[in-house]
């Protein structure tokens, strides 16, 4: 029987409970190969995967990771391709960039996913040392009246910024930065303001660490137990830092998946939990 994410528990996001290993969706478009591509999202579901992450900017050539050649590949696209009609459970959650036009943004989400209503989208901020997202997080909730959103959520920002939104509506999850060898104190303290206030902290990054968009790169000077890999210690620390947290880490190898969804089984401190 393979580990599933059934074994990583449950954590609250969007009014439902989500097993707390979910999946990033921003590298499956880095390979051509679409087949794949799909078949890693059904495998990601088939194993307990009920909280996908994504972006319409999620696209290659031409998107965040600035690879690949030949026609575009939507990572939204590739989930309505593999998953609708989507299971009663899954969330899906997208997000948009505060320097962006909001509404065509949204309305493109909903058109690539094929959905009436986002689940959850993230304000996904631009430059994190903006002063305010005020005017922005009221446009979305604007959005979210209309019935456009259900749920929203802020992304690479600083606490002030997460008082800012909750004086506009509920915020159900902060999306920053962060891993074990990639954290700043002041996101630490952000993880932990996260859970005593009932809001979900879904850190990126926490596999490829430095590497960020260039992807994983060895040595972050950590102590690996025996017989898991270091990818795997990564996923195991980043769910260890509170029961709010939520992995989402990404790949567009089906091996990769699968080892990386083994982690939510790990406990720590059943090995060391790292510098
Ligand atoms: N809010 C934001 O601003 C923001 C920014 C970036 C990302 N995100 C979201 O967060 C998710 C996670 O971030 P991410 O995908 O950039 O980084 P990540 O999950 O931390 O790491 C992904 C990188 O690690 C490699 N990798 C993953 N599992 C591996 C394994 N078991 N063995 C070896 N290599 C492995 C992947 O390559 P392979 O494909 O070869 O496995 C890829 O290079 C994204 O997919 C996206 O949904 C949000």
């Amino acid at each position: 029987m393979p580990v599933t994410a059934e074994d990583s528990g449950t954590a609250a996001l969007a009014g439902r409970s989500v097993r707390r290993m979910g999946f990033g969706t921003m590298r499956l478009t880095a390979n051509p190969d679409r087949d794949l591509a799909i078949r890693v999202l059904h495998r990601a579901v088939e194993l307990g995967v009920n909280h996908l992450d994504t972006a319409a900017f999620y696209v290659s050539p031409g998107g965040t990771l600035g690879v690949g050649s030949g026609p575009k590949r939507y990572a939204a696209e590739l989930i309505r391709a593999a998953l609708s009609p989507y299971p009663d459970d899954l969330v899906i959650a997208t997000k948009v960039v505060s320097s962006s036009p909001l509404r065509e943004r949204v309305e493109t989400n909903l058109r690539l996913l094929g959905v009436d209503a986002l689940d959850v989208v993230n304000l996904r901020l631009y430059d994190r040392a903006a002063a305010s997202l005020e005017v922005q997080f009221e446009e979305l909730a604007g959005l979210q009246r209309e019935g456009l959103i259900r749920h929203l959520g802020i992304s690479n920002v600083h606490r002030h910024h997460l008082d800012q939104a909750q004086a506009i509506a509920p915020v159900v999850c902060v999306q920053n930065a962060y891993g074990v060898d990639l954290r700043l104190p002041s996101d630490t303290e952000l993880l932990h303001e996260c859970e005593r206030r009932g809001i979900a902290f879904v850190p990126f990054f926490s596999v490829a660490g430095t590497g960020r968009e260039k992807g994983y790169t060895a040595g972050a000077g950590i102590t690996i137990p025996e017989g898991v890999s270091e990818q795997q210690f990564r996923i195991a620390w980043t769910l260890h830092q509170g029961p709010h947290v939520l992995a989402i880490p990404g790949t567009g190898s089906l091996a990769h998946l699968e080892e990386n969804i083994a982690a939510g089984a790990l406990r720590l401190p059943a090995f060391t939990a790292g510098p």
